[in-house]
């Protein structure tokens, strides 16, 4: 489902494109189903809140898990992120962020395309970023700012380099490596207040506050933010970022895991419109019959 040219030059004005109850309930319902078994896997691609305990992020789910790559694949994402970008597009990122009921952390104001220039090697910023949200967002559960037409500023002499090494959150094997940083509360490259003040007094804010089943489709460049959730509403998104298959990373000295920075430089192919929930099907009936081949049915 390809956007129709007013909304790509909403898009190429904001920095950003919100298109409300896109994906449907029942695709929705069958995402935060599948949510639940992925939280509970120990891995290095599952970030966790300061405390130690609460899901902050998961990474690259959609690399063994059917449903979630069917949504990488879904026709109404990626055919507007080929439209964006220009170009055929690969996944350069798959994450998901649960900013959890009660204890989900902030993301302080920053700008994507400055970690995957700088820690990554992007050579331009022909990527963009799809975050269908799985949950209702709302004023209450730290909903994402942004500072609408922020994309066009040069601003990246001004960014606030948080040093690496303040950075607090932890994930489930030990030591944190430095990569974390660019995922956890105190982020690398934020931006200072000075330049936010200055910024907001020019094109203003909004916040993205949109039912479940909504996707924001928004500019590597776009400054953008959001609170700590302190409300009993959950805010799980999935943050898909497609890379054009003409902007493939330079190397790097110290390159970032592959769940974070994509190496299957694959052109992403669109998939039926209804993809996702055959996919959900198929697995249900297998999963049916792999139980009862362990448990046999008594007449059978
Ligand atoms: C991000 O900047 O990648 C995440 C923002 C959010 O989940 O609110
Ligand atoms: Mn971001």
């Amino acid at each position: 489902m390809y956007l129709t040219e007013e909304q790509l030059l909403i898009y190429k004005t904001q920095g950003f494109i919100l298109l409300p109850e896109y994906i449907s309930r029942a695709e929705v319902a069958i995402m935060k189903a599948e949510l639940s078994t992925l939280s509970v896997e120990n891995s290095p691609k599952k970030i966790l809140e300061k405390d130690g305990k609460t899901v902050r992020s998961l990474h690259g789910s959609h690399t063994n898990n059917d449903v979630f790559n069917s949504l990488t694949r879904h026709p109404f994402i990626v055919e507007p992120a080929m439209q964006i970008v220009g170009t055929q597009v690969y996944i350069y990122q798959f994450k998901i962020n649960l900013k959890a009921a009660f204890s989900g952390d902030l993301w302080k104001w920053h700008q994507d395309y400055i970690y995957w220039r700088k820690e990554d090697g992007m050579p331009r910023p022909q990527v963009v970023n799809a975050m269908c949200l799985l949950d209702d967002m709302n004023e209450f559960n730290g909903p994402l700012f942004i500072i609408p037409g922020s994309h066009k500023e040069e601003m990246i002499d001004v960014l606030e380099h948080n040093p690496i090494g303040e950075t607090t959150t932890s994930h489930n094997s030990g030591e944190s490596p430095t990569w974390i940083s660019s995922f956890s509360v105190n982020l690398k490259y934020s931006l200072n207040q000075k330049t936010i003040t200055s910024l907001v007094s020019k094109y203003g804010i909004t916040s993205v506050k949109a039912a479940a089943g909504s996707v924001l489709f928004f500019d590597s460049n776009i400054v953008h933010a959001s609170t700590n959730n302190i409300s009993p509403f959950g805010r799980s998104t999935v943050i898909i970022t497609y890379n054009s298959i003409e902007n493939i990373p330079l190397p790097v000295i110290n390159p970032r895991p592959d769940f974070l920075v994509g190496q299957n430089y694959q052109a992403v192919t669109p998939l039926a419109s209804d993809a996702l929930s055959q996919k959900n099907s198929e697995l249900h009936t297998q999963d049916k019959l792999d139980r009862r081949n362990l448990h046999p049915l008594p007449h059978q």
